[in-house]
Formats: C-alpha cells, structure tokens, sequence
C-alpha cells in the first residue's frame, strides 16, 4: 500500500470519527472557521462542576479537521476546565501522530474550538 501523507491514526479518526454530532443540552458550544480554507469546526460541551463529562463536533472540513476534532473531543473528555484550556494544537497533532506542514492549521482550528467554547461557558456562567 503507497504511504501517503497522514498517520494511520488520523486515517481512523477521519474514517471513524468519535464523538461526531451535537449534545442537546450543551452548556458550551464553540464555533470557529479559517477564512483561508473555509473549514468550521463547532465543538459542544457538557460541564459538570467544572469537569467535561461529554464533548460531541460538528466540522465541516478537511479530513485533518475532522481527525482533529474527533481526537480533541477524546482529548479533553474527563478533563477540567482549566486543563482543556492548556491543549494545545501541537498536542492534538501529536496524538494523531502528527500531520503534514500544510495541515498543521487544521489542528489550530481544534484548539481555537476548544478556547472558544471554554469562552462560551464562562460567559455563561457570568464569570
Ligand atoms: Fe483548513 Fe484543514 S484544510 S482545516
């Protein structure tokens, strides 16, 4: 089988994507686009005591965007608040198993999802 650009890991995650769909009660929901390639990526978030007990996507994009979303919900299940907004987009690449130079951004968009819904949720809360 010719090797091509992407890891068998973010071959899965586009293939199988975990995670994928919205959570109806969310208290977090994060929307973030690049303007260069078109792609959006909404992440929604269940937090219960400070603690994401679910996180679901909706990314309408490349394949590195959808591996990266379906690890980051993976990523920062179980995780605080506080912890989620540490990752980082080198973090997500990195679990995939890395990604090609041209789709690094598509891991950015990832962590940026995170931080804009993070954001949402503190709104929410009046913080
Ligand atoms: Fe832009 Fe992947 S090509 S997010």
């Amino acid at each position: 089988m010719p090797q091509g650009p992407y890891s068998d890991k973010v071959m899965d995650h586009f293939m199988n994507p975990r995670n994928m769909g919205e959570i109806e009660d969310a208290n977090a929901v994060g929307e973030v686009g690049n303007p260069a390639c078109g792609d959006v990526m909404r992440l929604y978030m269940k937090i219960e005591n400070g603690v994401i007990v679910d996180a679901k996507f909706k990314t309408f994009g490349c394949g590195a965007a959808i591996a990266s979303s379906s690890m980051t919900t993976e990523l920062i299940k179980g995780k605080t608040v506080d912890e989620a907004l540490k990752l980082s987009n080198e973090a997500v690449a990195e679990a995939l198993g890395g990604l090609p130079p041209a789709k690094q951004h598509c891991s950015v968009l990832a962590e940026d999802a995170v931080k804009a819904a993070l954001e949402d949720y503190k709104k929410k809360q009046g913080a």
